[in-house]
């Protein structure tokens, strides 16, 4: 009987991209990353945007000078220029592409969460974790971000064993950055822990010149 070999035939269409990077010896970047959101906080009002019992500040901290935040808008940009390599399959010369857009601090006490969102005006969104307690708390979930399936019926695959609604839940932890579509809904758990959780998210643009 002659074999039929599946794997070979396997085109994932509609896939979504979620990147994953971590910055090495992060631990003097992110404390003055954190020193500097502070005193954001205390400066500026917090603007409204997805979080609840949490403070995000004003969105321009692409276009801020600050010594740790522009070592991060380095990395930043260097991983939007990785992904757009990655996703596309094409070779991007670095000093010819330009990253700029949006960039925010956030800061949740115990008790904050998200409410479900997207990014618009985006190439790649994407978060950055400063400081973020590590304990587990009462729940796997506590305090972790979660993407939302963008298909719309995977609910109709009905099988006792398998399921095609996988759950894309990622634990924060300290100089972990993701990065994905800006039009991937998501949002964050409630968080319950002894300190404050501080992250960088953005909205990044990127310009390949010729
Ligand atoms: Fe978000």
């Amino acid at each position: 009987m002659q074999s039929i070999k599946l794997n070979e035939a396997v085109m994932y269409c509609f896939g979504t991209p979620l990147f994953k990077a971590r910055i090495r010896d992060h631990a003097a970047m992110n404390a003055e990353l954190a020193a500097f959101l502070r005193k954001e906080r205390d400066a500026t009002p917090d603007k409204h945007m997805s979080a609840v019992r949490g403070w995000q500040g004003r969105k321009d901290l692409f276009e801020h000078d600050h010594p740790a935040l522009n070592r991060l808008k380095g990395q930043v940009a260097k991983a939007v220029i990785a992904v757009t390599q990655t996703y596309f399959g094409q070779a991007l010369d670095p000093a010819k592409c330009f990253v700029n857009g949006e960039m925010w601090g956030n800061i949740i006490p115990s008790g904050g969460y998200t409410k479900l969102h997207n990014h618009s005006k985006s190439h790649w969104s994407g978060v950055y974790y400063i400081d973020v307690d590590q304990t587990e708390g009462d729940w796997p979930e506590n305090g972790c971000i979660e993407f939302v399936d963008p298909r719309s019926f995977p609910t109709a695959f009905h099988h006792p064993k398998f399921s095609m609604l996988p759950s894309l839940t990622i634990k924060p932890e300290n100089g972990l950055m993701l990065l994905f579509p800006g039009w991937l809904n998501h949002y964050v758990h409630p968080y319950h822990g002894p300190a404050e959780r501080i992250s960088i998210a953005f909205n990044a643009m990127i310009r390949v010149d010729d």
